[in-house]
């Protein structure tokens, strides 16, 4: 899949006006039969919208490949069908990326919860998103409380293509509607700089507990 930048005086990628029809099509479709309440509905329509008819060339930053198709994604609501999955991805991405910087007590604490019925039950309690890519998941994201993130993973075959970015602004757009001013992230290490690009700040210094240990990060007027 091309993930490549557009560099300057380069001809923007455009997907074709049928491809983005059909992508549209599709990404409703997906809103549609979502479990979303309809405020929630309102922002992606709104963002689905955006994207396709006013910044088409959004799409192209991971949709179009010669070699497989296009690939087009989508933010929308966890469905409890899907637990396995995302705790597989979420395990396999934790232990690569943040298990290293954690001790075997911190890890095996840590991946106690990873486990399907407790993502099922965690879900039932606080909106879960994920983002998927030609219908499979590729990222999620799950709010703590009503303005901070627990869990943000990305697939890493999926890194650096915006995946991040997009589901952080899709639940940062939900918060700002419940009248949220700041937002609030415990960060793994590794992410410490994609909260910063993000437009976070730290707020602490790092926070070792239990064998585990993160950067409390915050985000003013999200
Ligand atoms: C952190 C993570 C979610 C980022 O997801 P992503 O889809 O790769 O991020 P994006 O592509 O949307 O990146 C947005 C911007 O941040 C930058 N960025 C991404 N990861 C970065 C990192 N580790 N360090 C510095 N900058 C980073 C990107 O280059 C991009 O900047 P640009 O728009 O100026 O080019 C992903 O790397 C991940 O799953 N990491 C492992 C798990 C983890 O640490 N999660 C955080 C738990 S709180």
């Amino acid at each position: 899949m091309s993930g490549r930048r557009q560099s300057q005086g380069e001809k923007p990628e455009t997907a074709p006006k049928e491809i983005q029809e059909n992508a549209l099509a599709s990404f409703l479709t997906q809103i549609e039969t979502g479990k979303g309440e309809g405020a929630l509905h309102d922002v992606f329509l709104g963002r689905a919208v955006q994207k396709l008819q006013q910044r088409p060339r959004q799409l192209s930053r991971m949709d179009l490949n010669p070699a497989v198709g296009i690939h087009f994604m989508v933010i929308r609501k966890f469905r409890e069908e899907e637990a396995e999955r995302v705790c597989k991805l979420v395990s396999k991405t934790f232990e690569e990326f943040v298990a290293p910087e954690f001790t075997k007590e911190g890890v095996e604490k840590w991946l106690q919860d990873e486990i399907p019925e407790k993502q099922i039950e965690r879900s039932r309690s606080r909106d879960t998103y994920v983002a998927t890519v030609n219908h499979e998941i590729v990222g999620v994201i799950e709010p703590r409380g009503n303005r901070g993130i627990t869990r943000l993973f990305v697939d890493r075959g999926y890194h650096r293509r915006g995946i991040g970015r997009e589901l952080l602004d899709t639940i940062e757009a939900i918060y700002r509607r419940r009248g949220a001013t700041r937002i609030k992230v415990r960060s793994s290490l590794y992410a410490e700089g994609f909260y910063e690009k993000m437009g976070y700040k730290k707020s602490t210094g790092l926070i070792r507990k239990g064998g585990m240990v993160y950067q409390p990060t915050e985000k003013n007027s999200c």
